[in-house]
This record gives structure tokens, sequence and C-alpha cells, in this order.
């Protein structure tokens, strides 16, 4: 009888084996040998599932067992022999396991298709990948808390539309990607919950005659639960969309964060050094030194970007239940995975070698007016009314623009011309170091407040 075991037609069923052509542009096991090891893992479960019920025997479960294993180490070692003949990797695995066991390799695919069984298999590896994922974004948390710590007194401007706003302290302005990093951990989070389910039993898309138990699938695999509708759980890739969903926001950040280092490394700017390990010069100008590392990322941010809209309009023209359509969703999703922990992983030893220039941060500050705000508050305490305050800044601003001075370098008897209510103490509040303290509640710059948002990161780290 014909059938994939002499790798010429597909069955009985067919008169003419599949055009070479056709061969290699359905054939998926270049990329989703990648699941090789998650697919073996999914077929003892069955196995055992299928020996409990009775529905194999113990001597099949036994050479199933043995097979895989034999299996597994060829796959590892890197000698399983791979072929595009068989069309993917549930193929080549159970062509191989017939090989080596004979007739319960045969079996093994009873009650079994391959739709339930690649969803299984993308399920167990985007669990694996997530679960490392969280680590690897609390490994960058800690890298900036560590750095943070150093810079609660290190103050630099503030940008609103890239122009000076306000002083901020170079330690509050990182636990801003802190506070951004800890929303794409629960994200993953949450994200995990949805896809730690088990399709296999859905078969290939409306379950089995076979009397068999999902849960103890479940339990074996390390699932919370089974997919309780076969041809969702066999068609859907949600999960895997959402995932990438959430991979693209991790990288979105990445790259906000990746376009501030850029900047701030540029000697026009000149408020960090990125050590030489993460940067690379120019072939042609001997005085560059470029901020590769941070660019790619930002590139990079573009190909996740891809890959999430490569998923969504994969899957929106799609009938239930599953279709070949669905072969696609591996290369987007094991890319953005790659692209994802390379990134993370890179970005925490770059934030760790990131050195501080204070003193230009402090002198960029110092331009641009960025006290002017605390000016304006300083008058409404004072009693004028906030907009009247606004407008006594806006002139005082104008006058030092003219003078070409900073604020606090009027003298009073100048400054009282835009408001008989400035008094001495002013100075206290044009100074940066007053304009950060006085901004003394939770979410604010004050050195207290970055200190306590630097302890509650640490308790975070180390509670989940
Ligand atoms: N290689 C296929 C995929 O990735 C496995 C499922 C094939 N199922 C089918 N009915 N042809 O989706």
């Amino acid at each position: 009888m014909a059938g994939i075991q002499d790798n010429d037609t597909w069955s009985g069923r067919f008169s003419e084996p599949v055009a070479e052509l056709v061969k290699r542009y359905t054939a998926s096991v270049d990329f989703d040998r990648k699941l090789a090891l998650f697919d073996i893992r999914g077929s003892l479960a069955h196995a055992e599932m299928l020996a409990t019920c009775s529905i194999i025997s113990p001597q099949d479960l036994q050479d199933i067992r043995r097979g895989l294993a034999q299996i597994e180490a060829e796959v590892v070692s890197g000698d399983f022999v791979w072929s595009l003949d068989l069309e993917d990797v549930h193929l080549n695995i159970e062509k191989r396991l017939t090989t080596l066991v004979g007739d319960a390799g045969k079996r093994l695919h009873t009650g079994r298709s391959r739709n339930d069984q690649v969803a299984t298999d993308v399920r167990l590896y985007l669990r694996d990948a997530i679960d490392q994922l969280l680590e690897l974004i609390q490994a960058l948390q800690a890298a900036l808390v560590e750095l943070a710590q150093h810079h609660i007194h290190t103050i630099m401007p503030g940008f609103t539309h890239l122009q000076v706003a306000q002083p901020v302290s170079f330690a509050h302005h990182l636990m801003a990607y802190f506070e951004m990093l800890k929303r794409d951990h629960e994200r993953l989070q949450d994200c995990r919950k949805r896809v730690n389910r088990l399709p296999l039993g859905s078969a290939a898309l409306a379950g089995t005659s076979y009397p068999i138990r999902r849960e103890l699938v479940a339990d074996l695999l390390g699932f919370e639960a089974v997919c309780e509708n076969s041809l969702d759980a066999v068609s859907d890739r949600d999960f895997a969309i959402e995932f990438t969903a959430a991979a693209a926001l991790i990288m979105t950040h990445l790259s906000r964060f990746s376009e501030e280092l850029i900047l701030w490394m540029s000697p026009r700017f000149g408020f960090i050094d990125i050590a030489d390990r993460f940067c690379t010069g120019s072939s042609i100008m001997p005085q560059k030194k470029n901020p590769d590392v941070p660019e790619l990322v930002r590139g990079k941010t573009g190909r996740v970007n891809g890959h999430l809209v490569a998923l969504l309009t994969l899957m929106k023209g799609q009938p239930l239940a599953y279709n070949k359509d669905n072969q696609e969703d591996k290369e987007p999703l094991f890319d953005t995975v790659e692209t994802l922990v390379q990134t993370l992983r890179i970005y925490a030893d770059m934030v760790a070698g990131i050195r501080v220039k204070p003193d230009a941060m402090r002198a960029a500050a110092l331009q641009g007016y960025a006290t002017a705000t605390d000016l304006a508050d300083y008058l409404v305490k004072k009693g004028l009314p906030f907009r009247d305050a606004h407008e006594a800044v806006a002139l005082a601003v104008r006058y030092a623009e003219q003078k070409g001075c900073d604020l606090s370098d009027i003298a009073l008897p100048e400054l009282q011309q835009f408001s008989t209510q400035i008094g001495d103490d002013v100075y206290q509040v044009l100074s940066l170091e007053g304009s950060l303290a006085a901004r003394d509640h939770i979410g604010g710059v004050a050195p207290p407040q970055v200190q306590a948002a630097l302890s509650r990161a640490r308790s975070w780290l180390q509670g989940t």
C-alpha cells in the first residue's frame, strides 16, 4: 500500500506523486524542525494516555518511548536526518519512529491529527519562550535599578517636544523604563495563561471516537486546562498573535530607549557613553564611534511589528477549522522570539555598561529655563492666579533670553519688575535641586520619592 512510508504519494487516494516544486513549496521541515523536542514531548504524553486508556498496549508504549528517546538523542546531537520529502517535523519524526520500532510507531498517531499536534507543539514552544523572556525582562529591570541607584541626584533636563521642559534626575528617567517593562512583564504573564491550554484530543477538527482522556495529557504536559472546543483548538492562533503584540510593545519600549541612548551619546548631548563593545567605528571617518546596537534595536522593532501584522493578516480570512495557511505562523513567531531574546540579553549588558556624564547633563539642564514652571508655582503660592503667574514668568524668560543668562542669574530688583511678590527666597526655587525637591509625591522626581520607587522596584523583582 502507498503512504508516507514510501515517500512517493500520500496514500492510495492519490494517483500521482506531488510535483517537486509543490513539495518544496508546501514543506515546512526547514523551519518547523525547531519544534522537534516539543513534538517528542507531546507524543510521549499522548502515547502514555493511549496506553492508560488501553487504546495501545503497554508493549507499544515501551517501544514508542524507546524510539522517541533515541530520536531525541539524534535531534540533540544533530545526527537526525531531516527529509524534505516528509514535509514537516511531525512526519519526519513519525517515520523515523516507525523505522526504529515498527508497528508501535504506526500506532502513535491513533486519535490524533497533525492539526492538534502542531497546535500543541507551538503552545509548548511558546510557553517555554515566555518563561525565558520573563526572566530576561527582569534581568534588564535589575540593570536599570542598579544604574538608577547611583543617579538619584544626577540632574538632567527633562524634555517635552524635545525642548527642555523641567529638570529631572537620571534615575527618575531610567525608572520610567522600569515601569514600561513591568507592564510588559505583566502582559506576558497574562498571555501565558491563554497559551497554556491543551489542543491535543481535538484531532483533525471534531474530536476523536477513541475513549481518550484529555485531562491526563494536559496534566502530563503541564497545561492548565484543555481547549474546550475542538474546532477552535486546531484553528485559532490568537495566542500567538497576542504574544507577538506583547513582543511588539516590548520592542517599541526598547526602541524609544534606544533613540534616547543614541541622542544622549551624540556629542551634541554628550550625556552618556556606551561601552565600546556595543559600538562600531567607521571605515572612512576615524573619529566615529557609532551606537550600532541601539540603532539595530530600533530597526528590529520594525521587523517584530511586521510579524504582528503578518500573523493578524494570516488569520483574518480563514474559515474554521484548520487551513494550511497556519503553517505560515511559525517563521514570524520564531523570529519574534529570537529577536526578543537577543535584544533583551544585549540590552541588560549594555545598560550595565552605560557611563554617565553628570556635568554635561547638569549644564544642559541649566540652559533652557528648566525652572520657569517653578517660578510660576512660587508666584501662585504667593497669591497670584496661575495664568497671571504664567504670564509674568514668560516675560521674565524673554528678558533673560535677551540678556543671555539664566533666570537664577537675574538680580532681585530686576526680577521684581515682573512681580512685586518675588522675594529673596526665589533663588532656592530657581535652583535645579529645589525644583526636584519640590516634586515630593508618589511618582514625582524628588530624591526621596525616587529612592522609594527604587525600593518598591527591588521588592517587586524579589517577589515575582
Ligand atoms: N506543517 C503543518 C502546520 O504547520 C502541520 C499541520 C498539517 N495539517 C494538515 N492538515 N495538512 O500547520
